[in-house]
């Protein structure tokens, strides 16, 4: 085991992503960052950096976390305290774009309960950190090994799939996993491995094509020449729909409902079109959401009485830019933006 994990650390030196900025947040890791994202993360609590970057990464990619959200969020909300004070609607404006709501939502009130219990830190026990909304598992365990340098394993999708590989397990249950990923732990170095683990996961041992010749663990891997076996796809099943959405427009505002649904809970949507008489069609796209992919048909009716009820808010465009809107909604706004009936 001990050359395993040299073999890890090198790789790791040489092929690694080690200037992620919530990779550089520990002082023996600052080496590998730019200066400006140095900068930009100069005050941020480390647990709660790494925090932020697991919860965005669980269901996005590194490339759009790294562009559009990481930094931004933190300059909006550079501690768990700030967190906690803002309103839901703030941090629902700051994630706007990245799906997946809950865990933003989950963010804000995990952020309010370590404010009251934790004196605004993130605790250090693995116990606490699975209390806290939207921290299972896996992002506990990432939390106290890259936020807190605790020796800790943790298995997520691409850990899972090496591992998987490597020990060839066919269809292996968490249990088994954990354990495995405990006896693979180098306890010497266990930031430095579990970051491996998930970078070998990303770029090497890929679902499909896998680079076995660029692996660090491919002379004691079992799974090698059959590494398709040991790791079978799930089928995602997806789901058609067709989405018919209402844009009024009344006294130069357009007119919205705070989504009930779980999906897009407490977002702005448009309403519903159910025939109403002068709306007109003016064009439709595609959309793609958890397991759905929407054809979404888009009616704009102009009516300055058109009967709204408690239900509806009507936001100015300038307003919109503070509220929350899916991608769903933005797709829409695009499309009305780009339509003859566009006049504001
Ligand atoms: N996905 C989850 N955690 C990650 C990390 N620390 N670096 C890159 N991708 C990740």
């Amino acid at each position: 085991m001990y050359q395993i994990h040299q073999n890890i650390l090198k790789w790791y030196s040489i092929n690694g992503r080690k200037n992620l900025p919530w990779r550089i947040l520990h002082d023996k890791y600052k080496k590998y960052g730019s200066e400006n994202d140095l900068r930009r993360l100069k005050d941020i609590d480390i647990a709660y950096g790494v925090y932020v970057s697991e919860i965005m990464l669980q269901q996005t990619q590194v490339k759009s976390v790294l562009q559009n959200y990481y930094f931004q969020f933190l300059s909006k909300f550079p501690s768990l305290q700030i967190l906690s004070m803002a309103n839901e609607d703030e941090v629902l404006k700051a994630w706007q774009g990245l799906g997946y709501y809950t865990r933003a939502r989950n963010l804000h009130k995990s952020a309010k309960i370590c404010v009251q219990k934790f004196n605004a830190k993130l605790p250090y026990d693995i116990k606490e950190l699975k209390m806290l909304p939207g921290i299972g598992e896996y992002t506990a365990g990432a939390i106290a090994c890259f936020g807190f340098l605790q020796a800790k394993a943790f298995v997520d999708a691409n850990i899972k799939r090496v591992l998987s590989r490597f020990f060839s397990l066919q269809n292996p249950n968490s249990k088994l996993l954990m354990q495995k990923a405990n006896e693979f732990l180098n306890y010497n170095n266990a930031f430095e491995h579990n970051q491996a683990l998930l970078d070998i996961g990303a770029l090497v041992c890929l679902p499909k094509n896998a680079k076995c010749n660029f692996c660090p663990l491919v002379k004691h891997c079992s799974g090698k020449n059959e590494y398709e076996k040991f790791h079978i796809r799930k089928k995602i099943q997806y789901e058609n729909i067709v989405l018919k959405i209402l844009i009024v427009q009344k006294n130069n505002k357009l007119l919205f409902v705070k989504s009930k649904e779980k999906l897009y809970f407490n977002l702005y949507n448009f309403l519903e079109y159910k025939n109403e008489k002068n709306a007109i069609y003016i064009g439709e796209f595609k959309h793609s959401y958890t397991k759905y992919k929407i054809v979404a048909k888009v009616y704009f009716l102009k009516n300055d009485y058109f009967k709204d009820n408690d239900e509806h808010k009507a936001l100015s465009y300038e307003q919109l830019e503070h509220n929350a809107l899916s991608k769903l909604t933005l797709k829409a706004l695009e499309l009305l933006k780009k339509s003859v009936y566009y006049a504001i």
